[in-house]
């Protein structure tokens, strides 16, 4: 019999929480959040702000599932990408199959666009998405192992109104919810003009030994993807890199004409705009126009150490990926960032509910009709609230004052028996008998001599 070889069995790295009771405490995952209560109106204005921007500009919403093949992302984001090489959640299904939480909505979009044959549709097909991302960084404030992103992306218009659309979009996004931003905007040309481009790069690092400055990151970068270097973050490379060469002075003839008419564009719209040579975008796909939205600090200076946004044109993906040759163009918003914005300003925010009613009872007969008063101008489209869990009086009142009632209506022992009900005023306290019969009619007058105030 042939003797077994001593196979050493890998065990799999699986870090297991340890149970020193039988019950343990659980805590979300790392750079993964949750969303409680105060937060959510937030969300709810910013999630409205996006949809309805996205709606008045021509975009339609689409969705696509969280897993994909993960392939669709080492061939579009990049294999060469930190998002490909460093950050994605991926796994083995059941099947064998190799696949991957979404890192970002693009790839899925385009296959999407290819999969549904949407160039058959009217051109150029301009859609909206909104969504979680998943990505395994390093945590650390606004980043997330979990996001959200808007992402809007136009397929089938090379123009340069179509960058250009998606901007203003981007900054009214901003503006609209009093986050002062900066967009942040260069061209990386087309792959003609890169060529000599990256020449003149890789020269320019090879000269007085700023190679050997560079941080280790950087080294494997002048390899594998050289125009990556201008954006990285770190001390030495940011010294290394002055004086390198500009890709806007590289452009071919039709690069730089589409660029400088988005510039003009942006002019006229009086859009706050800054040319960056160094923004190159980290992703693969990417070709002419890119940009990123920064916040603008309290100094006055735009930061973009963690960009609010990010985009540009990818002309070649679509084809790259199977499809027609299509045009194309997109970007992404971070939520998250943008709502850490908006709460670092403390802008009040107005309720967004309107006007409130709320119902208060006394006593288990009185308890009970209130159910159905409740029911009947709920139907009726009152935005009437209760708390009917609650037996005092006292505390109902403060809970009606909690959610900024306009009025409380009252029902007691007694106005069971008449058919009546108390109508309070919460700003004033002044309170008023009405019949239960006519409360529909004597709420809309309130609140229609409340409106003329
Ligand atoms: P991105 O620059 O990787 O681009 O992401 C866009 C935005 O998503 C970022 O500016 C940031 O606000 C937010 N974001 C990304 N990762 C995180 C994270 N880990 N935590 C919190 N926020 C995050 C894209 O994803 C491209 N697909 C954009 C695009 C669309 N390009 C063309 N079409």
């Amino acid at each position: 019999m042939p003797r077994r070889k001593n196979i050493k069995m890998q065990k799999p790295k699986i870090k297991e929480v340890k149970e020193k009771n039988a019950s343990i405490l659980f805590s979300r995952l790392k750079g993964m959040k949750d969303i409680l209560f105060d937060e959510y109106k937030y969300w709810d204005l910013v999630i409205k702000k996006a949809t309805e921007l996205a709606r008045a500009y021509g975009f339609r919403r689409i969705e696509t599932p969280v897993l994909e093949n993960t392939k669709l992302y080492e061939r579009s984001t990049g294999k060469g990408s930190d998002i490909v090489t460093k950050e994605m959640y991926t796994f083995i299904d059941k099947n064998g199959e190799k696949i991957s939480l979404r890192p970002e909505a693009t790839p899925s979009l385009v296959r999407a666009y290819i999969e549904h044959g949407m160039f058959n549709l009217p051109q150029p097909v301009k859609m909206f998405w909104l969504g979680p991302i998943f990505r395994h960084d390093k945590p650390q404030a606004g980043r997330y192992r979990q996001a959200t992103q808007f992402d809007l992306e136009i397929f089938g218009e090379e123009a340069p109104v179509a960058d250009v659309l998606l901007i203003l979009l981007a900054y009214n996004f901003f503006c609209e919810l009093q986050v002062n931003v900066q967009i942040q905007i260069n061209s990386i040309g087309c792959e003609e003009c890169r060529k000599e481009y990256l020449v003149k790069l890789l020269e320019f690092y090879k000269e007085r030994g700023r190679r050997s400055k560079l941080c280790g990151d950087c080294k494997k970068r002048i390899v594998k993807n050289p125009l990556r270097l201008l954006d990285c973050k770190e001390e030495k490379c940011l010294e290394a890199r002055e004086e390198a060469p500009q890709i806007v002075d590289y452009l071919c003839d039709s690069c730089r004409e589409h660029f400088i008419k988005v510039l003009e564009y942006l002019d006229e719209l009086d859009i706050n705009y800054n040319l960056n040579p160094y923004l190159v975008r980290g992703l693969d796909y990417y070709n002419r126009t890119v940009f990123e939205i920064w916040a603008i600090e309290e100094e006055g200076g735009a930061q973009g150490k963690l960009a609010l946004g990010g985009g540009g044109r990818y002309d070649g993906l679509v084809k790259y990926m199977g499809g027609r040759p299509t045009p194309a163009c997109g970007f992404a918003v971070g939520i998250e960032r943008t709502i850490t914005k908006i709460r670092e300003k403390n802008i009040p925010l107005k309720s967004e509910e309107g006007d409130l009613i709320f119902l208060a009872q006394l006593g288990e007969q009185a308890r009970r009709k209130a159910f159905a008063i409740f029911e009947e101008l709920r139907r009726a489209g009152f935005k009437v609230r209760q708390a009917f869990t609650k037996d005092s009086l006292k505390v109902q009142l403060e809970e009606a004052n909690r959610i900024g009632a306009k009025f409380s209506l009252i029902l007691g022992q007694k106005e069971v028996m008449d058919g009546t009900i108390l109508f309070r005023d919460m700003d004033s306290g002044i309170q008023e008998i009405v019949n239960q019969k006519r409360i529909k009619e004597d709420i809309e007058k309130k609140l229609n001599l409340n409106k003329g105030k």
